[in-house]
């Protein structure tokens, strides 16, 4: 079968489906295992120490896979400026940028020239229209059901999909509680040129930053066990339920500051968790669709069932 969309047309990818951009766990090991099953993998560049940690990563993936990648930025998130770093993508014409967390424009504007290709993620029509209007190349929808951080409104994928379908022109990448084949079909269903997945990345083979309690969360958990925190702060982002998270959630009701809380949500406190295996000291981002992860495949295990599991859905659809 084929799997041609705007999107594997855009990027050059054999399959629509992106890894999306996971702070501290998401290096050049788990970016080239999910180019090298078809997909497009990415390297996490805000939460590596630095631009020269950024290249050689870059470096690192291009010896581990021939296929395209691509490089996320969580901009105005971790305290730390980005342009150093998108100086070092462009240097290295890496094939994909992803931009969340702020304003796109001023890594729209320096990519413009290029050929690398942007995508924006956004939580909202008016997002994605804003996205299409400064030149990027496509949209990451990420819904309300989504690990880590989210839109400010609460609209879940299945309703925000069709919406920014029927407002952009360019190609729409669906995110936020996809974790199967039948998701991914879902996604198309409602108009996607693709899909991009967070948390059931994590739970592979290939994420080797991610620690063993961690993993093991995440096979554990039910649809219902994760919560959504730092609302009062309005940087609104899903974590798996904890005592921590249960603190945190404390914490802003009594004290509802950034001052009150940074120690708690630091990066050094995701990974404590997620990186240390210490889960009583840290929290750790994961979606909804953790109560449908059961094992840790390796990357092509995951995608080839993907694969499989869309080929008997479309098969279906025929008769
Ligand atoms: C542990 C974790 C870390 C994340 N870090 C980032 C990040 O650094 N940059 C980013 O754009 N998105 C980040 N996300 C969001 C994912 O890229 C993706 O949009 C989201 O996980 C999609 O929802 P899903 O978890 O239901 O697949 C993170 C998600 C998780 C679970």
């Amino acid at each position: 079968m084929k799997w041609n969309t705007r999107i594997t047309e855009l990027l050059h990818i054999k399959y629509p489906i992106i890894q999306g951009g996971l702070a501290y766990l998401g290096y050049s090991d788990l970016a080239a295992a999910v180019s090298n099953a078809g997909g497009l993998g990415q390297i996490t560049a805000m939460s590596l120490p630095n631009a020269d940690a950024l290249r050689q990563e870059i470096v690192r993936v291009r010896q581990l896979t021939d296929q395209p990648f691509g490089v996320n930025f969580a901009i105005g998130m971790h305290g730390a400026s980005y342009m150093d770093r998108v100086q070092v993508a462009m240097e290295e014409r890496v094939p994909v940028v992803t931009i969340t967390g702020g304003n796109p424009t001023e890594i729209l504007e320096i990519l413009e020239p290029t050929d690398i290709h942007t995508l924006v993620l956004v939580s909202s029509r008016r997002q994605a229209q804003k996205a299409e209007q400064l030149g990027a190349s496509a949209v990451i929808v990420v819904g309300q059901e989504g690990g880590g951080h989210l839109g400010r409104d609460d609209v879940g994928t299945m309703v925000l999909v069709p919406q920014v379908v029927d407002s952009v022109s360019i190609p729409v990448v669906a995110s936020g509680g996809i974790g199967d084949g039948r998701g991914w079909m879902a996604a198309h269903a409602l108009g996607a040129d693709g899909i991009e997945m967070g948390t059931r990345f994590i739970a592979t083979q290939e994420c080797v930053h991610a620690s063993s309690s961690y993993k093991k969360a995440l096979i554990e958990s039910s649809e219902s066990d994760t919560v959504v925190i730092k609302r009062s702060i309005h940087s609104p982002a899903r974590v798996l339920k904890s005592e921590y998270a249960d603190k945190i959630l404390e914490i802003e009701r009594v004290s509802p500051t950034y001052e009150a809380l940074k120690n708690y949500i630091s990066g050094e406190a995701n990974r404590r968790w997620i990186c240390d295996d210490k889960k009583e000291e840290g929290f750790g981002w994961a979606g909804q669709v953790t109560g449908m992860i059961q094992d840790i495949p390796t990357v092509s295990e995951l995608i080839d069932r993907m694969i499989k599991d869309a080929e008997r859905i479309r098969e279906k659809w025929r008769t």
